[in-house]
């Protein structure tokens, strides 16, 4: 046996996805607090409480410098060592937000039990899906008033494709929650509503759900309403089947509530014990299991400017196998060059420390001198491969931009070559279109802003942009690609993307069905079919 084996088993490697207010932020903070990671509830609120200058983009890289340090939580707990990657949400929402799940191993999906599975929820739930990652779903905010939990269930399923296992239950009628049935321990716990806000106590009881103490404690009602519920789940719902949940194809679920810390260590403990280690990674030479004594590691995220005085750039990667050393010299594939890896970083919650050793599952930050690219692989001599390339994510929101003073096109040519390789955004050519210019594509609009000041401060250009209408993009597969031969492409743009692969971009999910309908021979795909 490696002797990585106890280092490996004992990492969970995980990523909360969730739409903005769904809480993710307090259960982080959470879950921070049982690892001993922050003293002081608030601390993760404080960062987030800073607003966005979104105009001024030394704001923002302030702001950054703030949230990379959050950018990889780590924290033990009860034997485990985890590692929290952080999925920018709100105005920050970008490709790095999908990046981010391909370095994780598992997810937890975060619920608001009042409003269901939201946009954004669904969006990275997609990618989890894709990836047969094992979602984990906590229903959150079931101290207030919340949504039918079978309803929520079935919405989870029609919506996301994936069926729910309820690991514990809501207990209360209309919405109006009184704290939850622990299905395993068939055990039950109460809020107390007296507390002080975030520090509730939590009596428990234990027996069957049919126990009359249990009836004393809720009153016949709530209690006969419980009774009928658990019934109708241990007949009619899904059984436990952890294959399932490894596979991506049953999400457990648990309810509680993040603010009141209630059902939050319970959630915790089951996840931990279920959630998979890190696991073998698809590369070029077959599967890289993470005991293999040789590191590899790819490049998932990169943060430019972190420090304005330097301008440097920090490149985040996920080690997949071997043990990594400080100063330990290894192989960039990409650039064919050996790299050595001298001031590795890793993060606390509230400090960037210098790290000696680190194993797979593990985040390490690199100050990078503008070498990698998102998706490189780094792995150690003699065993030379790649990991399989990083999916093409479709972007929604996309602009045509050109060099204010046209002297300066080689600079912005060489600005828009590089930003495009590290991830910035996503770039399409119009092959007939009379001016020097590229049409961008980002997942969040904040990918605009941080191309155009980069562009002006790292290579001297101002630019002009303009938005475009378009909010999907699609990969064409088909003869006669033009827009002539194409029909009703009049209201959207025939673009190429960079390996020149025909893309049209189109306003509106109308406007597509109607273009889908109106050219029958043409494929239309979300993501390029190689990506
Ligand atoms: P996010 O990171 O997903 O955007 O969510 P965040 O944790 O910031 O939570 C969004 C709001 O929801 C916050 O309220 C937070 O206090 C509240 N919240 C989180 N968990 C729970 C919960 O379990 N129950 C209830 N009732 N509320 C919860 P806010 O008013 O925006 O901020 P604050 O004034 O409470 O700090």
């Amino acid at each position: 046996m490696s002797n990585l084996v106890p280092e490996i088993s004992k990492r969970r490697t995980f990523a909360i996805i969730s739409h903005p207010d769904a809480g993710k932020t307090t259960l982080t903070e959470k879950l921070l607090l049982f690892g001993g990671a922050i003293r002081l509830a608030g601390s993760v609120k404080a960062r987030k409480a800073q607003k966005h200058a979104v105009s001024d983009w030394m704001e923002i890289e302030k702001q950054r410098g703030i949230s990379v340090t959050s950018s990889v939580l780590q924290f033990d707990y009860d034997g485990y060592r985890v590692n929290i990657l952080d999925t920018p949400g709100h105005q920050d929402f970008s490709e790095d937000t999908y990046r981010t799940l391909m370095a994780a191993d598992s997810a937890v999906m975060l619920i608001d039990v009042a409003k269901g599975v939201e946009d954004q929820t669904k969006k990275l739930f997609q990618v989890c899906k894709q990836r047969r990652i094992p979602v984990f779903t906590f229903v959150n905010k079931l101290d207030r008033y919340g949504r039918n939990p079978f309803e929520l269930m079935e919405e989870i399923e029609k919506v996301l494709g994936i069926r729910a296992y309820p690991m514990n239950w809501p207990i209360g009628i209309d919405g109006n929650y009184k704290g939850v049935y622990i299905r395993k321990q068939a055990k039950i716990e109460l809020f107390e509503r007296s507390g002080e806000h975030g520090q509730w106590a939590l009596p428990s009881t234990q027996g069957s759900v049919d126990d009359p103490a249990f009836k004393e404690l809720l009153g016949e009602e709530i209690h006969q309403a419980l009774c009928d519920d658990i019934a109708l789940l241990d007949v009619a719902g899904e059984t436990f089947d952890f294959d399932k949940v490894t596979n991506g194809e049953l999400t457990p679920m648990f309810f509680g509530s993040a603010m009141t810390n209630f059902g939050v260590r319970l959630f915790l403990e089951d996840f931990l014990e279920m959630a998979p280690p890190p696991v073998p990674r698809m590369s070029s030479e077959g599967f890289v299991a993470p005991d293999n004594d040789k590191f590899s590691a790819f490049v998932f995220k990169i943060q430019a400017n972190m420090n304005p005085a330097h301008r440097d750039r920090l490149a985040f990667m996920r080690i997949c196998s071997g043990k990594f050393e400080r100063g330990m010299t290894v192989y960039h594939v990409q650039s064919k060059k050996p790299i050595k890896l001298a001031q590795p970083q890793q993060f606390l919650a509230q400090e960037r420390t210098i790290i000696d050793e680190a194993y797979p599952g593990d985040i390490i930050g690199l100050f990078d001198p503008g070498i990698f690219g998102i998706g490189d692989t780094l792995c150690q001599e003699g065993s030379v491969f790649t990991f399989q390339d990083f999916p093409v994510f479709p972007p929604e929101q996309f602009a045509r931009i050109q060099a204010k003073d046209t002297m300066k096109r080689k600079q912005f040519v060489k600005g828009m070559t590089q930003l495009t390789q590290e991830g910035a955004v996503q770039v399409f050519h119009q092959p007939d279109y009379p001016v020097e210019s590229f049409v961008v594509g980002v997942v969040g609009s904040l990918q605009f802003e941080v191309l155009e000041y980069r562009l002006k401060h790292e290579y001297g250009v101002d630019i002009l942009m303009n938005k475009l209408p378009y909010s999907i993009a699609r990969w064409l597969i088909g003869e006669n690609l033009d827009g002539k031969a194409m029909k009703n492409m009049d209201s959207g743009l025939l673009v190429q993307d960079i390996k020149d692969r025909p893309v049209a971009l189109i306003s509106n999910e109308w406007q597509l069905r109607w273009v889908v309908e109106r050219n029958p021979e043409v494929e239309f795909l979300v993501v390029p079919e190689d990506a």
